[in-house]
């Protein structure tokens, strides 16, 4: 289906922040899923040929939804070129989500881009009455975006930073440690190697984990296997396709070593 582009700004240097109308993904009502986006380098062409995996970042009125991305390649980059107005090839909502806790005092753990599906998840969670403690972590200050949105819509909000220009200075998984006995449950998303290590400060707790996985995706909808992620089940180890039975997964099932290596 196609969706018009309401806006498309830049987010500092490395981030832009796009709505979409499109009334079939911004009637999701949970938070953690996906969505693809065809992004063209004409209108024309069809390449690049691959869709793009997005988290959902908020929802903005019964039509319309917002996806905030990272420049990292060819096509964030077109992304970052499409201007108001134009359509873009979209398919979602796509995905599990995150199953919410109630009435509860509850951690978000973001890493870099991994802030994005954050946003929903922490206005779904604070109008279910929990408690929402955000610890965000990035390599500088200029990593840690979106600050004032932020405060609005948690509780609580940690910034971490590895040089110290913003927030604590180190890792983000140093203040989730010292504060782990804190909450019931943790919603996590970012890098993998983060991901593990908030796992292991989890487990160590006896604090429940979800985690969002960004593995790379052909097709979105189960059919390429090329996202399968090794889960941890009485049986065995099974291997899940991450666009279906994911992205959201029991931190304390994955594989971990195997995802890190992978
Ligand atoms: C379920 C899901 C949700 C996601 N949500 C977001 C989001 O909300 N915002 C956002 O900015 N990004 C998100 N991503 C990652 C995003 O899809 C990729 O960054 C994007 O597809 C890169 O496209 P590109 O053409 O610009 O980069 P490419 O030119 O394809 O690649 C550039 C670099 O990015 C790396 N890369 C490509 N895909 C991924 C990926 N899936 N994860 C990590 N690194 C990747 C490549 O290895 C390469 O180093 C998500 C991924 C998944 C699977
Ligand atoms: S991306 Fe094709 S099966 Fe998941």
């Amino acid at each position: 289906m196609n969706a018009q582009i309401i806006s498309n700004a830049p987010v500092g240097t490395k981030f832009g922040y796009m709505e979409l109308k499109c009334p079939e993904i911004a009637s999701e009502k949970n938070a953690g899923r996906f969505f693809m986006v065809s992004v063209r380098s004409d209108e024309k062409s069809i390449d690049p040929i691959l869709k793009r995996p997005f988290a959902i970042c908020d929802i903005k009125s019964p039509d319309t939804f917002s996806f905030l991305y990272m420049i990292v390649g060819r096509g964030t980059s077109l992304l970052a070129k499409c201007r108001q107005g134009e359509y873009l090839g979209v398919t979602g909502p796509l995905g599990n989500y995150f199953k919410l806790e109630k009435n509860a005092s509850v951690a978000l753990a973001a890493g870099g881009i991994g802030i994005a599906p954050m946003i929903m998840t922490a206005k779904k969670l604070r109008g279910q009455g929990c408690r929402v403690t955000l610890f965000y972590g990035g390599r500088s200050a200029s990593d840690i975006i979106m600050r004032d949105t932020l405060e609005n819509i948690c509780d609580e909000l940690v910034p971490v930073t590895e040089d110290g220009s913003l927030g604590i200075k180190g890792l983000v998984t140093a203040p989730i440690k010292e504060r782990i006995s804190e909450f019931r449950k943790v919603y996590a998303c970012g890098p993998n190697r983060m991901l593990m290590a908030v796992n292991d400060i989890c487990s160590e707790a006896g604090t429940d984990i979800e985690v969002s996985l960004d593995e790379h995706m052909a097709c979105g909808v189960g059919a390429c296997l090329g996202c399968l992620v090794a889960v941890k089940e009485k049986t065995g180890t099974v291997m899940k396709r991450c666009c279906v039975e994911g992205p959201v997964f029991n931190g304390a099932k994955i594989d971990w070593p195997a995802l890190c290596r992978g």
